[in-house]
């Protein structure tokens, strides 16, 4: 495991990459220089797209969503499922005609699926026109390998194979004014057996506490008024700190930041919720009343073999004192159906999960081989149309259980993040409660970034629709 001091990017590091974006910046000036980023994934892949184009902005790339205007076009990736990555390379595939067309633009991919080396291999060998390769510890380099490729007309695939670093104070460029992700903890120590994380974002590694309220403040400042803090494994932030703060004292910390109203936080293993993140749930006003908990599985025998550390009993304990500590939280999870060696009897318990627990929501995915995983060698019981069923019913439970709860929200009163127009009717507004419900209403624009009281008159299954009160 890499020292603490390893992990973290040094200053003159980072200092020689700003000065790269400057070198950088001189060539394109007197030019109209556009970036396309499109992202695949998590939070926590949005929020490092976020920082490769506040260094894009820095060297002069202004952001665009049109390909076609676009000098340097970027695929930030994701490899936790198949469907993600064959999409990925259909839209690279379709990339040649524009490289074809417009020699001089520049195009990489990057992000998690370029963190396995047979696929920045595959990449190298039969992606010509792709310019630039490099994997998620190689973020903080991108105005290097960049500035080379502008410099040199060569092609740069970097494949690094590491435990990860921790690079503080890149630049930034936001999606939103009003609500914002902060990364407060890199990768994952779990090793899930179906999972490809652990492979392509290394060993879990904190940032210090100062610099995350620096960054919060920060943001504050500029008028944010409600931050996301993300890890892949969020509640075990703190362990290999120094000076030791966990996951509550972090919480906590940022509430006392002047202008931030509202605290989310993704995702939280259910063998690291403790007592007293609960308690700091229920009593912090700040922390919004919404806990994401994946189970995966409801089977003990599926959670031994997945190697996800607790029961369905444990699990089911831990959501009892959290409904007890806090009434009328929202709850979510995450569910796979099919891992190698689930039988419709396991699926049953999966089931039994959802009914017990019934959760606002659910995401769910039906199991997906993970090369390098050890799950990719273990052995099917169920066809792929047995599991596709299942998942058809799991789907068919919850619908149900999602839209019971949603009408018991009708006539309410609730306090809304007015987050921006609705996307669908530009007479409407958008913004959740603070259990993270949708809510569109209507309203004018003025509003927007600010915290409204709205009733609910009508109840859908994924959203609501209210009126101002
Ligand atoms: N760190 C988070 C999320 C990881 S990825 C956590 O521990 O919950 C998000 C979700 O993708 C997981 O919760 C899991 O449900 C799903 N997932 C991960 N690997 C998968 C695979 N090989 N096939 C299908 N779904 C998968
Ligand atoms: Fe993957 Fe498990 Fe880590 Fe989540 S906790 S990222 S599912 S290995
Ligand atoms: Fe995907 Fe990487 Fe996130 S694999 S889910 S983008 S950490």
């Amino acid at each position: 495991m890499a020292s603490r001091e390893e992990v973290i990017i040094k200053k003159e590091e980072i200092e020689n990459q700003k000065q790269i974006m400057q070198l950088v910046k001189n060539i394109n000036s007197g030019y109209e220089k556009y970036a396309f980023v499109e992202t695949y994934g998590c939070a926590q892949n949005v929020n490092d797209s976020e920082r490769l184009l506040g260094m894009l902005d820095t060297m002069g790339y202004k952001k665009t969503l049109d390909k076609e205007k676009a000098d340097v076009i970027l695929y930030n990736t994701c490899a936790v499922r198949e469907n993600a990555e064959l999409k990925v390379f259909g839209n690279i595939g379709a990339l040649k005609a524009i490289k074809r067309a417009k020699p001089h633009v520049v195009i990489g991919v990057c992000g998690c699926m370029m963190q396995q080396e047979y696929i920045a291999e595959k990449i190298k060998k039969r992606y010509k026109h792709v310019d630039i390769v490099f994997g998620t510890h190689s973020l903080y380099r991108f105005p290097e390998i960049l500035y080379n490729v502008l410099n040199e007309n060569k092609r740069i695939i970097e494949f690094k194979n590491c435990d990860g670093f921790i690079a503080e104070d890149l630049p930034i460029k936001r999606n939103s004014d009003i609500s914002a992700g902060i990364s407060v903890m890199y990768g994952c120590n779990n090793f899930c057996t179906y999972c490809i994380v652990p492979y392509v974002r290394g060993r879990e590694r904190s940032r210090e506490i100062e610099e995350v309220i620096k960054e919060a403040t920060h943001l504050a400042k500029s008028g944010i008024k409600e931050v996301t803090l993300l890890g892949q494994n969020v509640n075990s932030y703190g362990k290999d700190l120094e000076n030791y703060y966990d996951f509550a004292d972090l919480i906590d910390a940022v509430s006392k930041i002047d202008g931030i109203e509202r605290i989310r936080f993704m995702t939280s293993h259910p063998k690291d919720l403790s007592d007293k993140l609960i308690d700091t749930i229920a009593n912090n006003k700040k922390v919004c009343k919404q806990l994401h908990l994946p189970i995966q599985c409801g089977s003990n025998k599926i959670l031994k073999i997945m190697n996800r550390k607790y029961t369905k009993e444990e699990y089911l304990e831990k959501i009892m004192k959290v409904k007890e500590k806090i009434p009328g939280i929202t709850l979510t999870t995450d569910i796979i159906v099919g891992f190698p060696g689930e039988d419709n009897e396991d699926f049953e318990h999966t089931l039994d999960v959802l009914k017990k627990v019934r959760y606002d929501s659910v995401f769910s995915f039906i199991y997906s081989k993970r090369p390098g995983t050890p799950a990719a060698v273990m052995d099917d019981v169920l066809s792929p149309e047995e599991k596709k069923a299942n998942f058809d019913r799991m789907l068919e439970v919850q619908n149900v259980i999602s839209a019971e709860i949603n009408q018991t929200y009708d006539g309410k009163e609730y306090e809304i993040l007015v987050e921006g127009e609705s996307k669908t009717n530009k007479e409407f507004l958008t913004g959740r409660t603070d259990g993270g419900k949708i809510v569109n209403f209507k309203g004018e624009k003025e509003l927007i970034g600010k915290i409204v009281k709205v009733k609910i008159i009508k109840a859908h299954t994924w959203s609501l629709s209210g009126e101002l009160v």
